[in-house]
């Protein structure tokens, strides 16, 4: 009997041990205060330094830490290069657009030549993408820190987990519910098409050959598709043209996005579905009642993306490389 609660209070103290091993494994703001004091002020300024000689790079690293967040968490999987024998996420159709890479991996051996094996790839393109945009005028947003980098990084993940630009209102709200955003998550997050661009291939299908039948998708504004046709996107073939997501304003964070989803000019079918639900056509409205309001939200809805699945504590590893498991 003796032994018997001997044992039962090792156990208890174990379990005791591991819940607060795991508690005190979250992200915090500042993680790298004691082990890379200067860490968050490196990445700092070399954004401020050279994102405003190529804004348009600030929409590409959002657009990365997007989609490394949603296939296996934020954990830098969609930085790994594929191998002889793994097809990496990068090579996935998704991602062939995606640019950035050699920005980070610049700041990763910044970052490294201060503090070697400390700061992991996964919070390097979180802070880069929030200091990038915040640096093009765009919201700022907390960025705690604290993740790991994954050591998995298949091609196949990527089209489970990634929101595609034909899905649905009803197939976005799902993908986004699986890694806990919702409908104001995905409202607010698409917001970031305020900035950037696309390749005409992205569009083909809606501007030419809708249903099969060399048709244009009536949701698309027909004068802005007849001008897409003449000036920009004038071959259902063309694989290279880009064309701005928010015309005029491709490099400012603004309303602009949704002031063109509301005309029936947003770029994608999974833009102009956000006007299909009722929910999330009135989150829409209210974003365009004030341009301050949208970014306080954006900034919630971004700190909330960021935390997706994290690894901390002992999960995953401190990549030496960012395109390279250890
Ligand atoms: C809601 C689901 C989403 C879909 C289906 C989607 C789809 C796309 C597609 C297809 C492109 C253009 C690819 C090309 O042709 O080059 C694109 C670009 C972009 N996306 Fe999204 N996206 C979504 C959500 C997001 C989110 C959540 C963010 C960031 C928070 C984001 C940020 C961007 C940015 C900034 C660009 C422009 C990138 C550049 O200029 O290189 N997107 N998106």
């Amino acid at each position: 009997m003796k032994m018997g609660s001997q044992n039962y209070f090792k156990v208890l103290i174990i379990c005791l041990i591991a819940i607060i091993g795991s508690t005190h494994a979250q992200l915090q703001l500042g993680f790298y205060a004691k082990s890379c004091p200067k860490a968050e002020k490196i990445i700092l300024k070399y954004v401020h330094k050279h994102i405003p000689h190529v804004p348009s790079l600030a929409a590409a690293l959002i657009r990365l830490h997007f989609h490394d967040c949603f296939v296996r968490g934020c954990d830098a999987s969609v930085l790994v290069n594929s191998t002889q024998s793994n097809t990496a996420e990068r090579d996935s159709f998704p991602n062939l657009t995606l640019r950035g890479f050699e920005f980070i991996d610049t700041v990763k051996s910044i970052v490294e030549a201060e503090c070697p094996g400390v700061v992991s790839c996964a919070d390097i393109l979180a802070l880069t993408a929030r200091d990038s945009v915040h640096s093009i005028g765009g919201p700022f947003w907390k960025v705690p820190t604290g993740r790991r980098d994954g050591t998995i990084s298949k091609t196949a993940d990527v089209l489970l987990g990634l929101p595609a630009p034909f899905h649905n209102v009803s197939t976005l709200l799902t993908l986004f519910g699986n890694v806990g955003l919702d409908a104001k998550d995905l409202v607010l997050l698409s917001g970031a098409h305020t900035i950037g661009v696309s390749h005409c291939s992205t569009i083909s299908t809606r501007l030419y050959n809708f249903t099969g039948k060399g048709d244009q998708d009536p949701d698309l504004d027909s004068k802005y598709a007849k001008n897409l046709k003449t000036r920009k996107c004038k071959d259902i073939n063309d694989q290279t043209t880009l064309i701005e997501m928010d015309p005029g304003s491709r490099n400012t964070f603004d309303l602009g996005y949704y002031k063109q989803v509301v005309k029936n000019r947003g770029l994608f079918q999974s833009d102009a579905t956000l006007l299909k639900s009722s929910t999330t056509k009135s989150i829409i409205d209210q974003q365009l009642k004030s341009n301050k309001k949208f970014f306080i939200e954006f900034a919630k809805s971004m700190e909330k993306m960021g935390r997706i699945n994290v690894k901390v504590g002992t999960d995953g590893e401190i990549r030496k490389h960012c395109s390279l498991v250890n």
